[in-house]
């Protein structure tokens, strides 16, 4: 069972929470946000309690098979604060069939979080959600740190083909990206995905490697 759901906390350090609502206070965002992984909802209440009621709408996206009963154990911590769950737009999907919905009905966004599976191959699809943010606002992910490459090489190689976007802050292992302009579509395609799945598939070597190499010396 993982920590978050016993204790139904932010999977997120101090310092990264502290970033991010320094982040939501200071922007000024009044449209809708969007968290893609959400585990037991404990960074969303977070998210969510930085703003006094009307709040901007918040959406999520996540399968909810993180761990058993997960929706409800989300639904259960955003009570706890005080926030009525159907205040939220809790999308039980895929990050990429999500997106493909969300791109028909011409969502747009103030804020996306991503925090989903942070394979290679899953964190640079993820990215194409960036396309539905505004300019001049805000895209955050986790875990960018070397225990993740695969966070860590999605998102360099997303700023390096896209210039309208900056690397604006990083707090611990979240880093904060902003919106420059639209400048006609951003760049993740075809090629892309397949670095991506041959990177995945690299990192999983890597690891099992590791594992094993591990197991032989205990
Ligand atoms: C690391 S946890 C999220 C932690 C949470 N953001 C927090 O700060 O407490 C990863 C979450 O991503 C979800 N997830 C995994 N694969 C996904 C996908 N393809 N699309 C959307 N969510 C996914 C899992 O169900 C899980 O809830």
């Amino acid at each position: 069972m993982r920590q978050s759901a016993i204790d139904m906390s932010s999977e997120l350090s101090g310092e990264e929470l502290a970033g991010l609502r320094a982040l939501l206070k200071l922007a000024g965002l009044s449209g809708p946000h969007l968290e893609i992984g959400t585990a037991a909802g404990g960074t969303l209440k977070e998210l969510m309690l930085c703003y006094s009621p009307p709040r901007p709408r918040f959406v999520v996206v996540d399968p909810f098979k993180y761990f058993p009963d997960q929706k409800r154990i989300v639904e259960t911590n955003l009570r706890s604060a005080g926030i009525d769950p159907a205040e939220v737009d809790l999308r039980e999907a895929f990050s990429g069939d999500a997106l493909a919905a969300a791109h028909a009905a011409g969502e747009r966004y103030d804020f996306i979080f991503i925090d989903a599976n942070h394979e290679a191959r899953h964190v640079i699809r993820d990215l194409r959600w960036a396309q539905l943010l505004s300019p001049g606002r805000y895209l955050c992910l986790h875990d960018y740190q070397p225990n993740f490459p695969g966070v860590v090489w999605a998102v360099d190689r997303f700023l390096d083909r896209n210039r309208h976007y900056r690397r604006s802050a990083q707090h611990g292992a979240l880093v904060v990206i902003e919106k420059l302009a639209d400048s006609g579509g951003d760049k993740v395609g075809a090629a892309d995905f397949l670095l991506g799945d041959l990177l995945s598939q690299s990192h999983r070597l890597r690891r099992s490697v590791r594992k094993r190499f591990g197991r032989l010396k205990a």
